[in-house]
């Protein structure tokens, strides 16, 4: 597939031709027509070689965008139509992948694209370099130093609105990997500014551009400044240096004559010089001074002269220039510390010079003979490069080499820039030597000096040839460059090489308070004050130029040759005059004879091949051997005369661009048979292909058809034949249906009348056996009738019989005892009966008892046995009996008990009266025995005080809680009674605390729950009584109750008033208060609590 790519190339699709090397016929009318027909068509872009010549649109073509950047990415240099982008990724490849620095000379005249080229190959490699958040920022640095530079560098002249008043050489460097490390710009600027008068400084008309918008160009510089990295307060300073330049060209002087009949000049307008002043911090006496004096110091004088108002103008501009001039490299220098390249590994280089092109105007002076010098140095280095490089080509590929003629301009570079006789050196001298000098002198001495010189053209000069050469005027001379012959204007030649900006201006500037301007001049400052006089211009220029080359030689060059298309800056006009005279000073036809003379076609062996090699049988479609072998054989195939051609080691070498065209031509005729061929070809196997297709389409069609009709036929076939075979199975079995059929009657048949036989049969035997049992039957019923009937009157008999006998015995018993009566009436009284009677009950009665003796039961009286009644009349006597015999063994009981114990048992019956179904508490008392004094105060001698304080018998001695009255928090405390009093004692020391009189309590109350609490009442107003009533809680509750009913009714007489509620009212010395019982919580165990719940509540919470 590979080979199958379809390869472009410069060749291809040609409008005119796109690399000049192959015009045929060449010469300066063919070259401008290729130029024209190709711009005509919106080629800019054309070859010669390497080189790229560009013809400026003057309006925006789309050929520049990012697309168009891919295409021309990792692309051979002739691949694809010219372009600046070719030319650009050839340089950035060459530099990161054979690490070869490069440079990119732009040349060409005012306006005719320069700057704008530059930009496109800044742009182009910035956009195929390496990307990253770094690289970016230093991409986006190196192109935002344009604009900056561009803002104050260039200006609007007659032949560009946006010149470039600088030569500027950008230094691009590199890292291993091609990323963009940062740049060094050097600045070529001319100090003295072109037309710098014509602005003065700034006249409205020259400041307007049509279609520029100032305001946001404005915005993008400021913009550009920020990214490139200026300080707010710098660009602040920048921009007021400007002002103060413009403000300058306003100040205005006029003569005021003096005594001596001198005039001396004065500034018209203070207000102007003010304003400076205020802007520059300057003081304005000294400024003034500056522009009316001029001090000139020598050894140890020091001479004072006034200015005239020419003077006065003179160094008005100087300092003009000098301050815009300085400014401009400030910035250059501030911008290269931005853009610096932060590392110090080794860089690669890509220079980029766009510098100012050839000029020649009408009037030429000293800034064109320097620019021009500028260019016929780098007319030789590329002369001398591309020859060079050429040559070494022919070496490194073996080829034999004739050494080529060309015009070399060394000879010109010579006159100007000789270091004893050389023009700059001739003018230095005359600046440098004391007396009068004027521009004439120096006329003069170059007459003398150079009038011999090949290139020197003078009508002053001993050379007779000018003397009558009315195109050379006597203040003039001319020099023949490379690119045609210049006349220059002297005048003025003398001073700008001077480049003098008086002393007293310089102080002035030093003194600023402008801190930018003070750094400006730093000759100014007197305690450096150097009398050695600054370099001149000239030499200036040329050692800067010097440098330039240097750098430039050990660079790889490419050029890009700007040709200017028109002088109105206008699209699609090609003013074929001023056209041909670019491309003549330009010397491309030189450029292209030059390449011409060696071969002006070479190609590696490889492309070659694959290019041409459908020319030849032996080479097409594939070549098996070398590249090299394999284009020998084409080319001798092809009858190519031995003389257009050379092989080199890599390359194949044609001499003729004919030959080219040839093999072109060819190529594309073949391409066309190929073509034809390839189509004849695929049309032949399409057809076939198709054919096949159809014939294999038709077999399988007629084979599935074939297929599917016998499928039919058999489908048919064997339907019938299931038809005809059902048939006859249908007539066979019913045939066989039939016979089993009628079989299966006849045995029906017999089993029919066998069965009706047998069911005769059987009914015959079922109706005599019925008849036989009907007849049993009836026997038996007859036989049990009978026996019935038997029996009945057998019963009946016995029946009669038994009553006869029973009246019989009872007729007899009467009889018997009527007999008897009769019989014994004699010996009994007539109420023996009753006697009997009641001696048969006595007796019965008797008997009773004495049976009863030996039944009785236990005497335990709580033995609930008794022996049953014997007799129903004895009913009532039993319970009696059982009534009286329990009464008599309680009293036996009874009689066995001490006094004691009886006192214990009426306590026991008293508490029973009291509290039985009225307290629930009372169950549980009822196994328990009172004991009374539970304390055992006397044995304890702890007590001891207190048993001598108590007098009478103890009744109770037992330890309660006492209920709190404020909180119905509880303490233990001693509980006493006695015969006529309530004690209580402190349980711990024995301590009475309280003491009661019985006759003083009046109640007692108690709930009617589980609980021990009580309350004892007071009587109102008693001693006892001022704290109001008790409230205890005791274990022994019913006795205690019990024991204090009892003595209170023995001692008092009166009984004891027992309450007993779940809610009752108690005194607490004033207040009465609510002891409630409620249901308590279970959870607080079994114990009842008891809580003061405000002042007329008491909750006692009882589980
Ligand atoms: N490739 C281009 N496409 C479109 N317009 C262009 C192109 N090249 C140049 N121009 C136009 O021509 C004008 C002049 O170009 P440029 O400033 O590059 O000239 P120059 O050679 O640098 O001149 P100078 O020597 O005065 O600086 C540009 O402002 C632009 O309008
Ligand atoms: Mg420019």
């Amino acid at each position: 597939m590979a080979k199958m790519e379809v390869k472009t190339s410069l060749l291809d699709n040609m409008i005119g031709v796109g690399d000049m090397v192959l015009l045929e016929p060449l010469n300066e009318d063919t070259v401008i027509d290729n130029l024209k027909k190709r711009f005509d068509h919106n080629e800019i872009y054309t070859y010669i070689g390497s080189v790229v010549i560009s013809v400026n649109p003057y309006r925006s073509l789309p050929i520049y965008s990012p697309e168009k950047v891919e295409d021309y990415r990792n692309r051979n240099f002739y691949e694809l139509s010219p372009h600046i982008f070719a030319l650009s990724d050839e340089a950035y490849r060459s530099l990161r992948d054979q690490d070869k620095d490069q440079c990119i000379l732009i040349t060409g005249e005012s306006g005719a694209g320069k700057t704008e080229a530059s930009k496109l190959v800044m742009s182009y490699v910035a956009a195929v370099c390496g990307k990253g958040a770094e690289v970016n920022q230093v991409k986006e640095q190196l192109l935002q130093s344009n604009p900056v530079l561009e803002a104050f560098g260039n200006a609007k002249t007659v032949r560009n609105d946006n010149s470039s008043r600088f030569g500027k050489y950008m230094d691009i460097e590199f890292d291993f990997k091609g990323d963009p490390l940062g740049g060094v710009i050097s600045n070529y600027k001319l100090k003295l500014e072109r037309d710098f008068s014509r602005y003065n400084y700034l006249s409205l008309d020259s400041a307007k551009v049509n279609g520029v918008d100032d305001a946001a160009n404005f915005r993008t510089v400021r913009n550009a400044m920020q990214i490139v990295g200026f300080m707010d307060h710098e660009a602040e300073s920048v921009l007021e240096v400007v002002a103060a330049v413009l403000k300058l060209g306003n100040i205005e002087f006029k003569p005021e004559s003096r005594v001596n009949g001198l005039d001396e000049s004065k500034i018209k307008d203070k207000n102007e010089l003010k304003e400076i002043c205020e802007l520059t911090g300057i003081d304005q006496s000294v400024l003034e001074r500056a522009f009316s004096f001029r001090t000139v110091e020598a050894k140890q004088e020091k001479v004072s002269t006034t200015l005239n108002v020419a003077q006065a103008y003179y160094a008005r501009d100087a300092l003009a220039k000098n301050l815009y001039s300085r400014l401009f490299s400030w910035l250059v220098n501030r911008i290269n510390e931005s853009i610096k390249a932060q590392t110090k590994v080794r860089k690669k280089v890509m220079g980029v010079l766009d510098i100012y092109g050839f000029e020649i105007f009408e009037d030429n002076s000293f800034e064109q003979f320097i620019i021009n010098y500028c260019n016929e140095k780098l007319q030789q280095i590329f002369i001398e490069l591309t020859l060079k490089e050429e040559q070494e080509e022919y070496i490194r590929e073996g080829i034999e080499w004739t050494h080529i003629e060309y015009f070399n301009n060394a000879i010109i570079c010579d006159l100007i820039e000789n270091n004893t006789n050389g023009i700059l050196a001739m003018l230095d001298e005359e600046c440098l030597r004391p007396g009068t000098v004027t521009d004439e002198t120096f006329l003069e001495k170059l007459n003398q000096v150079c009038a011999t010189h090949q290139h020197f053209e003078s009508r002053m000069s001993k050379c007779s040839r000018f003397l009558n050469d009315t195109s050379l005027p006597h203040s003039c001379f001319r020099i023949q460059h490379y690119a045609g012959k210049v006349l220059y204007q002297v005048e003025g030649f003398v001073d700008k090489n001077n480049d003098l900006l008086y002393r007293d201006l310089s102080q002035a500037m030093w003194k600023a308070g402008h801190a930018l301007i003070k750094s400006l001049f730093p000759e100014g400052n007197p305690a450096k004050i150097n009398l050695k006089r600054p370099p001149t211009a000239g030499s200036q220029f040329k050692a800067s130029v010097a440098t330039l080359m240097k750098n430039l030689q050990t660079k790889n060059p490419n050029y890009i040759r700007c040709i200017k298309p028109n002088d109105k800056k206008a699209a699609h006009i090609f003013t074929e005059g001023l056209v041909c005279h670019q491309v003549r000073y330009l010397g491309l036809l030189e450029n292209v004879r030059v390449r011409r003379a060696g071969y002006a076609f070479r190609q590696a062996y490889e492309p070659c091949l694959e290019r041409y090699k459908m020319l030849c049988k032996q080479t097409w479609p594939h070549w098996k051997g070398p590249a090299r072998a394999g284009v020998e054989v084409l080319f001798n195939e092809l009858e190519i005369p031995v003389e257009e051609y050379s092989f080199g080691r890599s390359k194949i070498f044609i001499r003729n661009p004919r030959t080219l065209f040839k093999l072109e031509d060819l190529r594309k005729q073949r391409l066309q048979d190929l073509a034809t061929l390839i189509q004849k070809i695929y049309r032949g196997w399409k057809c076939r292909t198709h054919f096949l297709l159809m014939r294999k389409s038709q077999i399988v069609i007629a084979a599935w058809f074939r297929r599917y009709a016998q499928q039919k036929r058999y489908q048919e076939i064997k339907s019938s034949a299931l038809v005809i075979q059902s048939y006859i199975r249908g007539w066979k079995a019913r045939k066989i249906l039939r016979e089993l059929k009628h079989q299966k009657r006849c045995e029906e048949a017999v089993t029919t009348i066998a069965a009706y036989w047998h069911g005769t049969q059987a009914r015959r035997e079922l109706s005599r056996l019925k008849a036989e049992a009907r007849n049993k039957h009836a026997i038996a019923v007859i036989w049990a009738y009978w026996l019935g009937s038997k029996a009945r009157r057998e019963l009946k008999r016995l029946k009669e019989e038994a009553r006869r006998k029973h009246a019989v015995a009872v007729i007899w018993a009467y009889w018997l005892g009527l007999k008897v009566r009769r019989e014994y009436r004699k010996f009994f009284r007539a109420n023996a009966g009753k006697k009997i009677y009641e001696f048969t009950l006595q007796r019965i009665v008797q008997k009773y008892f004495l049976e009863m003796k030996n039944k009785v039961p236990s005497l335990s009286p709580i033995d609930k046995n008794w022996p049953s009644r014997p007799y129903m009349f004895l009913d009532s006597t039993h319970k009696e009996l059982k009534r009286i015999f329990h009464l008599w063994r309680c009293k036996k009981y009874r009689d066995q008990f001490t006094d004691q114990q009886k006192l214990i048992y009426e306590e026991k019956l008293e508490a029973s009266e009291l509290f039985k179904d009225k307290k629930a508490l009372y169950p549980s008392s009822v196994g328990q025995p009172f004991q009374g004094p539970y304390l055992e105060i006397n044995k304890n001698p702890k007590y001891k005080k207190l048993k001598d304080a108590i007098e009478e018998k103890i009744i109770i001695a037992e330890i309660v809680n006492k209920i709190n009255r404020a909180n119905g928090k509880s303490t233990s405390r001693i509980f006493l009674l006695t015969n006529n009093n309530l004690l209580l004692a402190d349980q711990k020391s024995g301590q009475i605390k309280s003491e009661v009189p019985l006759v003083d309590v009046t109640k007692v109350s108690m709930s009617s729950q589980n609980d021990g609490f009580f309350a004892i009442h007071l009587k109102e107003g008693c001693e006892a009584a001022s704290k109001g009533d008790f409230l205890f809680s005791s274990d022994h509750l019913i006795e205690m109750a019990t024991k204090l009913y009892r003595t209170t009714l023995s001692q008092t007489k009166q009984k004891l008033n027992i309450e007993i509620s779940d809610e009752f009212l108690v005194q607490f010395r004033q207040d009465k208060v609510c002891v409630k019982f409620i249901q308590g919580n279970q959870k607080n165990g079994s114990v009842p609590t008891c809580k003061r719940k405000n002042n007329r509540l008491l909750e006692v919470a009882v589980p």
